[in-house]
């Protein structure tokens, strides 16, 4: 069983101002199996987001099927499969309340809510979010309220948070934006732990810049107006043509100890 299974997917939506139809995926066909860890690299408004929304059941394609961890959108219960699944969205953090401690903010993973319910959450839950605060690296966060957190700690307590719920997906949109260097680098050390500690868990992280791919990444998909540029192994994928095709700029592709790199080419 795949974890995402795009077949032939369109997706537009109606313009009734323009009184047209605007494309925003088109002719998509991808496959992320289990153990698999993808980054998706594209210009803004190329479609990353709404090709996210789908592998999370919070979207149907407008034409073709997704299928999500063996369900097929639009015949299953969205709500129950994504209780399967992890996500890591940048409007979360806005929504969760600022008086909660990391340690609270990580529990309410357990129950998929924003609001910490209490009389929901086990012993086992507890254990869990303990066991997951080591393993991200987050036991100074631990007793902090989530309002006094840096950008990057509360990235980090929430990456914890999304996997409270053992999921058997997990997707990440632009985890690393508006964090500094250092900030960034130590998100990105969390995900190849995560990856490391969860070798069957499928990622998908979304990102506009190769220098944010961790390490553990094994493919790529490459999107640009909709359509897929490139797709597959990362080693593949990721080469300076497909990129600059990509970005509509000319780049050079770096990889090195594992990591990627993009250099713009001046002519
Ligand atoms: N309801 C809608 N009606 C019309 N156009 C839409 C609608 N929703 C999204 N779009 C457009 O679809 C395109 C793809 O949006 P999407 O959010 O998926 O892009 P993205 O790749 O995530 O971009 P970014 O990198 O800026 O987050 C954008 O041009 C956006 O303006
Ligand atoms: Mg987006």
């Amino acid at each position: 069983m795949a974890a995402i299974r795009m077949t032939e997917v369109d997706v537009w939506r109606w313009v009734a101002a323009e009184e047209r139809r605007a494309v925003l995926l088109r002719g998509v066909n991808w496959t992320v199996e289990r153990g698999e860890h993808w980054v998706v690299l594209g210009p803004n408004g190329a479609g990353k987001t709404t090709l996210l929304s789908m592998a999370a059941a919070f979207s149907h394609p407008s034409e073709g099927t997704v299928e999500v961890l063996g369900q097929t959108l639009g015949a299953v219960d969205m709500r129950t499969l994504r209780e399967s699944i992890g996500t890591l969205e940048p409007a979360l953090s806005r929504r969760i309340q600022g008086r909660y401690t990391g340690y609270e903010v990580v529990l309410t993973g357990a129950t998929g809510s924003i609001a910490l319910l209490h009389d929901r959450v086990t012993d086992d839950d507890r254990a869990r979010a303990d066991r997951l605060i080591g393993e991200i690296g987050v036991e100074h966060l631990r007793e902090r309220r989530f309002e006094d957190c840096s950008q990057g700690e509360r990235q980090r307590l929430l990456l914890a948070r999304s996997l409270m719920d053992e999921p058997q997906l997990l997707l990440l949109d632009e985890p690393t934006t508006g964090l500094d260097l250092p900030s960034r680098e130590r998100l990105i050390a969390s995900l190849d732990t995560m990856a490391e500690a969860n070798l069957d868990l499928p990622t998908v992280i979304v990102t506009h810049h190769l220098e944010e791919i961790p390490s553990t990444t094994t493919h790529a998909l490459l999107l640009r107006d909709g359509g897929i540029v490139a797709a597959g192994q990362i080693g593949a994928v990721l080469t300076s043509e497909a990129v600059s095709e990509t970005f509509d700029i000319e780049v050079q592709v770096a990889h090195n100890t594992g990591r990627w790199a993009a250099m713009v080419v001046r002519s």
